[in-house]
């Protein structure tokens, strides 16, 4: 089975492991500054490096102080970890609608769902392909709300020359191995504040203030440390840093060859009238962590089993989060999220990952006898 997605690893990656492992520091060590800084080379704005992308977006919602009585307005394609490290600080989760053609929130649903309790906007770069920052910012702007991006498919994306990292407040980030570059787990959070940045950076370290400035208690030697705020365990080791280091130095490549796979699948497939196959706007340059196609909402089920059965290992993102059991009858009824609904229902996602070999002639001929064998 071809997967839909999986890391792309080489020698420099494991020369870079077996170094860090060899080092003095297997926990916090001197890979983990090193990483933040290659990072903000690539999302232009300083960060802080966290265990997965479902720590980074705990991390953000605290650092905004998200707890009970406070709502986030976010789209239904999504992972649940959107919403679910939200929901854990106590918040109440508010879908609205997507746009059909990139799976992103639809800005224009947005202010509908605003309340005197919404607190931030939650946007989710499906695929890779970046949110309408720029008119979700004017939204958020004006309601006097944060605009947060969960961009744990879209590191190295490119929003109206802008890299995705640099536009919302707080930014988030996934290295698991399908994504756009990895650490195996981890994660990592941007900011644009160096406020909302240290508060996202203490919650991640154990809420630990180390700074004597900020001391409540003066009485105590140079072995204390103290906790104003409580946080948890999020820290990235220096191994998986390591990785991640080796692992960004070959953005470029990655997206080169994601953007590749895009434009041949695209060249493969434009053919068959009754799929509607991800599209570029204008105005983005995305780095392709999906390749999501929409079937005919009927054909969906039978074309998925046909790809699985011929091997190639699709996947559908997502089931839209709302219809979780979770969130039982808390799913605001005045807000239609129609688009979501019927994109899941047609959506497939085709094997999207970074290879020299896999992606032959044979393999595009291959998979359109198989989708077209079931339309
Ligand atoms: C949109 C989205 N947000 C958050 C996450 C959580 O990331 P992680 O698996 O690194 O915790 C994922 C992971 O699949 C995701 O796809």
């Amino acid at each position: 089975m071809i997967p839909y997605g999986r890391q792309s690893i080489n020698d420099d990656d494991i020369a870079a492991v077996i170094s860090a492992l060899k080092s003095d520091f297997l926990t916090t060590g001197p890979q983990v500054e090193l990483f933040e800084r290659e990072i903000e080379q690539v999302v232009g704005a300083p960060c802080v490096v966290v265990s997965s992308g479902t720590a980074a977006l705990h991390c953000a919602y605290a650092a905004l102080g998200i707890g009970p009585g406070d709502e986030i307005i976010t789209p239904p394609i999504t992972f649940i970890a959107t919403q679910a490290t939200a929901a854990l600080l106590g918040a109440k989760i508010v879908f609205v609608d997507i746009q059909l053609d990139t799976g992103n929130i639809d800005p224009s649903a947005v202010e509908a769902a605003i309340t005197s309790r919404t607190k931030a906007i939650v946007a989710v770069d499906f695929a890779g392909h970046p949110a309408c920052l720029d008119e979700l910012r004017v939204i958020a702007n004006k309601h006097g709300i944060f605009l947060i991006e969960d961009a744990a498919h879209s590191i190295g994306s490119i929003y109206k020359n802008r890299p995705v990292g640099s536009i919302a407040d707080l930014t988030t980030f996934s290295f698991f191995p399908t994504k756009n570059m990895t650490t195996a787990e981890g994660g990592a959070v941007a900011s644009i504040h160096p406020n909302l940045l240290q508060k996202a950076r203490r919650f991640s370290r154990q809420g630990l203030i180390r700074d004597k400035d900020e001391f409540l208690i003066k009485t105590e030697g140079d072995w204390h440390q103290e906790v104003h705020e409580f946080g948890l365990n999020y820290r990235l080791s220096d191994i998986l840093c390591s990785l991640g280091i080796s692992q960004i130095s070959r953005i470029d490549y990655f997206k080169a060859k994601r953007d590749e796979l895009f434009d041949n699948y695209g060249l493969a497939l434009s053919g068959i009238s009754s799929i509607k196959l991800p599209r570029r706007l204008a105005d983005s340059n995305p780095m392709w962590h999906l390749y999501p196609i929409r079937v005919p909402i009927e054909k969906r089920k039978a074309i998925f089993e046909r790809l699985r059965m011929d091997g190639f290992g699709v996947q559908v993102n997502y089931i839209p989060a709302h219809w979780h059991p979770v969130f039982g009858k808390s799913v605001r009824k005045d807000l239609p999220l129609t688009n979501s609904e019927q994109f899941y229902k047609s959506e497939i996602s085709l094997p999207m990952w970074v290879s020299e070999s896999q992606w032959t002639e044979e393999y595009f001929e291959k998979l359109v006898i198989s989708i077209e064998s079931e339309l």
